[in-house]
């Protein structure tokens, strides 16, 4: 019998402040968080921030081409130096000391009046650590276990993926007043797509996803999707004859990189806990087609093309947003509901709470069945139409 204590109920895991402080804590502090792409540093001295629950972090490009991280925070006061992202020295605008993007205080303001024995590399910022996979920037502040060790399989995926990150489309920053386990729960399992996404996405998709569990937490779904006719080929023009999947896969680095790749595009998505009932889902679409001035024939034809690739795009993540903040509202009335039993679509989700679970020292027993004694043949395909309920 396990010691430890059981997973609580949904109104405390998707509601509870002071659950959410030790998920703070346990799972984005201890270990290592996607921040972003190594693309959003593009030229030497230039930073962005990443912003989540009471912790904001710069990550910068020195000018020795150098990345770090380093917590948004003056070594005078405090003050919170910067926000967004951009390019050059930071300078706190409560008393103007300057911080060069390699974290080092560059001067104190008025240093006549400091100490005499004041040193500037005394003074910088505090430091926190960066790692690299491909594309893709990791920051920890207290890891307790080696990046490369934490990813397992999930590096050779980084890497592989990093390549067909080629040009940028466009971004999505979603705020969903929901508790970030319910928006990555939303977005990793395919049992949801005929009835939330019946009229934006193929009803009839039997998803029949080939699900793959990896530790810690990590997973990922693929599911055949095959290229309308004669598109495959303009793809490979395009992409310089790179060529495209045929399939959909989702993947998730846990605990808040998920990537999507279908064709030539990849989705490239970081979950941003913001509160206990609000999270930050910031999504990038990216193409392996590099960009091409529009009035050359490819790029012209590409920019009339590209929107049938993501049309719809928009009216799904909205979709998803709806119904995990109905969920939100939902378990938090539901002060008894236990963890449901769960479909074998959901194994990921599971794989997913389980190791949240045991980030915080809770005991998570899954309840799914091994996929083999799922009677597949017998069930109904779901169609998407709502159901009837049965009148008395
Ligand atoms: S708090 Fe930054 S210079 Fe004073
Ligand atoms: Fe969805």
């Amino acid at each position: 019998m396990s010691e430890r204590p059981t997973y609580p109920a949904a109104s405390t895991i998707f509601h509870e402040p002071a659950l959410f402080e030790r998920e703070t804590a346990e799972v984005f502090r201890s270990s290592r968080v996607f921040v972003g792409t190594v693309d959003q540093l593009p030229d030497a001295r230039s930073w962005f921030v990443y912003e989540a629950a009471g912790r904001s972090v710069i990550v910068a490009r020195d000018k020795g081409d150098q990345l770090g991280a380093f917590v948004n925070a003056c070594a005078h006061r405090g003050t919170r130096l910067c926000e967004g992202s951009g390019q050059g020295r930071l300078q706190c605008p409560y008393h103007g000391w300057v911080f060069d993007t390699d974290g080092s205080l560059m001067g104190p303001s008025r240093r006549k009046g400091l100490p005499q024995a004041f040193r500037n590399e005394d003074h910088g910022l505090t430091p926190l650590s960066l790692e690299q996979v491909g594309s893709f920037l990791f920051v920890a502040e207290s890891p307790t276990q080696p990046l490369r060790e934490a990813l397992g399989a999930q590096v050779a995926f980084l890497e592989r993926v990093s390549e067909d990150l080629v040009s940028e489309i466009f971004e999505i920053r979603m705020e969903i007043a929901a508790n970030w386990k319910l928006v990555v729960s939303g977005a990793i399992e395919d049992y949801h797509v005929p009835f939330v996404h019946g009229q934006s996405l193929d009803p009839s998709r039997q998803s029949a996803a080939e699900n793959t569990l990896s530790s810690p937490g990590h997973s990922s779904f693929a599911i055949p999707a095959p290229i309308p006719f004669g598109l495959a080929t303009l793809m490979r023009i395009f992409t310089k004859g790179k060529e495209p999947r045929r399939s959909l896969e989702n993947t998730l680095v846990f605990p808040n990189l998920l990537l999507v790749q279908i064709w030539t595009m990849t989705h490239v998505t970081a979950f941003v806990p913001l509160g206990p009932h609000r999270t930050l889902r910031y999504s990038r679409l990216f193409d392996m087609a590099p960009k091409r001035p529009w009035w050359t024939p490819l790029g012209f034809l590409y920019r009339v093309l590209r929107p049938l690739g993501y049309r719809g795009v928009f009216k799904v993540y909205e979709e998803d947003r709806l119904i995990v903040e109905k969920a939100q509202r939902g378990t938090a009335g539901a002060k008894t509901l236990v963890r449901p039993p769960a479909h074998a679509e959901e194994v990921r989700v599971e794989h997913f709470l389980k190791e949240t679970a045991a980030r915080l020292g809770y005991d998570y027993a899954s309840e799914i069945e091994p996929a083999e004694s799922e009677p597949v043949e017998s069930e109904p395909p779901p169609t998407g139409e709502p159901v009837e309920p049965e009148r008395a």
